[in-house]
């Protein structure tokens, strides 16, 4: 079973789960803080993360994935909808996007809210 490494200035956290999940599933398992406002059906771009590690082994990207990333912040070569990219065989460490992690907090408020009384958000740069 594939391991998957979320990676954020607020968080590195690690699980491990059966090929073919989606990233955004093991992000779900994990703990990790990736938005995801469409609920997973490639309609927005909030789950957009950086595949770091084993990105060659993940599921290929359709043409609605492509076109959807199109409308992303900050997009790279290394960049998947975690919704839509499916693991293979390999480990796989991906850092979560400052689109994905605004988004995240967007949809938790009570997180953000903890977060702010602690000092820890917004991240510094
Ligand atoms: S959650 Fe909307 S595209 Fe992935």
């Amino acid at each position: 079973m594939p391991k998957v490494r979320f990676i954020s200035p607020l968080q590195d956290l690690t699980c491990e789960v059966a090929k073919g999940t989606p990233i955004l599933e093991a992000a779900e398992i994990a703990g990790a803080q990736v938005g995801h406002s469409c609920g997973g059906v490639c309609a927005c771009s909030t789950c957009h993360v950086y595949v770091r590690q084993g990105l060659s082994s993940l599921s290929e990207q359709s043409d609605q994935e492509m076109d959807r990333l199109d409308q992303a912040f900050d997009v790279k070569p290394t960049s998947r909808l975690s919704c839509q990219a499916e693991l293979g065989d390999a480990d796989v460490e991906v850092f979560i996007t400052e689109e994905s992690l605004n988004a995240f907090m967007d949809e938790n408020p009570d997180v953000r809210k903890a977060l702010l009384a602690e000092g820890k958000w917004p991240v510094k740069k």
